[in-house]
């Protein structure tokens, strides 16, 4: 029944999972097999804890990622906050993560008293630069915190290389790029500590819930004490954990257990959604690999990519007659596809980071004192490419041809000028 019949007022409903599905996709994220397993669960009332589902997820993902613990988690915010404060992040210490990612990156550190520090990417890649971050490194850095965003896996040997070096835990936002891989092993399972969002648009779905994976029992006892409140059934019931209980810190961050039936059925086509996914992206970049104008990511040697949120090319106006990227995309959306432009925006340039963080302390603290802010112009790397990028929808069960007419209406685009 419709809102007004109701006699409430009527408001824009906004269902933000994987049903926007583009007409060339036959892909249906939710089926049988989730809609039964939750059905079950909730005649057997298997609602609030650590139950069987949840057990059986935690398990399978850790086997899957290839680490020995993992805990689930509301959502892949909380999943990072318990990650940062598992690595002990607190007042007055700073994070490098890149400005162009999505704000719960960084949110959960400044909820912790933590100041970012805002890195460049690597313009063929779009994520963080290894050598970028060494030069922002300080005393009071706690953390480095590479994004595989969009499925684009991080260089992690100089990351890690980094941290080690200066002692400084990484920290993997895996929210993109489920069952990526890096020199043969899993995203998530490089840093010191991986963090995925299960929200319901990414390649791996909860609807609402988010996962951390670690071999460090430190960093977990420690991310269960913080949202874990009188949950029994973890990887592993740490002692400081078990003496706290059952109210631990009083903070819940726990997993909704249907959700993660939900992505327990999900995890199990994870390998087959990032076979096709990748099927079809490696399609089109093949079909567009002579246009000098789009120039897909590059992948770092022994990288793999997955997960797939998005499907980003770097767009070259001076090799298209200067045709600006705005006018470039209404190019694509006349031959008949309508692609993203750069998407999130950058967080340097938002008026939390680039003024301070007001909101929060009124600039009293560690988090204010002495923050410079950020100007357009800082990262001018991040910036310009930012600027540049072109998102064709990506397709997980293309209908047949839907490549061939992708390519078709790129070409279309780009020999226009
Ligand atoms: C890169 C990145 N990190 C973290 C998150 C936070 O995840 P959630 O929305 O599940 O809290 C997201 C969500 O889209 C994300 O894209």
């Amino acid at each position: 029944m419709a809102g007004s019949e109701r006699g409430t007022p009527e408001v824009p409903v906004f269902v933000q999972t994987a049903v926007e599905i583009m007409p060339e996709d036959a892909w249906q994220q939710v089926g049988e097999e989730e809609a039964r397993l939750v059905y079950e669960m909730a005649l057997r009332n298997e609602l609030s804890g650590g139950t069987p589902v949840v057990r059986q997820f935690e398990q399978e993902f850790r086997d899957t990622i290839g680490t020995r613990l993992c805990l689930t988690t509301c959502n892949g915010s909380a999943a990072l906050y318990s990650a940062y404060f598992g690595v002990g992040v607190g007042p007055g210490d700073e994070v490098i993560t890149p400005s162009y990612t999505w704000i719960c990156t960084i949110g959960p550190a400044l909820l912790l008293g933590a100041r970012p520090v805002f890195c460049e990417i690597d313009p063929r890649t779009l994520v963080m630069d290894p050598a970028d971050v060494e030069r922002r490194i300080t005393e009071r850095t706690r953390a480095i915190v590479p994004v595989h965003l969009w499925g684009s896996v991080c260089d992690m040997d100089p990351i890690v290389e980094l941290g080690r070096k200066h002692g400084i835990p990484v920290i993997e936002d895996c929210s993109h790029a489920h069952g990526a891989d890096y020199k043969g092993r899993k995203v998530g399972s490089i840093g010191d500590v991986g963090a995925f969002s299960l929200q319901g648009s990414k390649a791996l779905s909860a609807g609402e819930g988010g996962a951390l994976v670690t071999d460090d029992e430190e960093i977990f006892n420690r991310a269960c004490l913080i949202g874990q409140a009188n949950r029994w059934g973890l990887d592993l019931p740490g002692d400081r954990y078990q003496e706290l209980q059952p109210l631990g810190l009083g903070m819940k961050l726990r997993s909704h257990p249907l959700g993660i039936g939900v992505a327990l059925m999900q995890l199990r086509k994870l390998d087959a959604l990032n076979a096709s996914r990748g099927a079809f992206v490696a399609e089109v970049e093949a079909g567009i690999a002579d246009l000098d104008c789009l120039e897909p990511l590059h992948v770092y040697p022994g990288a793999k990519r997955g997960g797939y949120y998005a499907f980003p090319l770097i767009y070259h106006p001076e090799r298209n007659e200067g045709v600006p990227t705005a006018e470039f995309l209404a190019r694509c959306a006349e031959a008949g596809l309508k692609c993203g432009d750069g998407w999130y925006p950058l967080l340097h340039q938002l008026p939390l980071f680039r003024d301070g963080f007001d909101v929060f302390t009124r600039n009293r603290g560690p988090l204010g004192e002495g923050y410079r802010g950020y100007r357009t112009g800082d990262l001018p790397v991040t910036e310009d490419v930012r600027s540049r990028l072109v998102f064709p929808p990506i397709l997980t069960q293309p209908k047949p041809g839907a490549a061939e007419a992708y390519v078709r209406a790129l070409r279309r685009a780009a020999e226009r000028a």
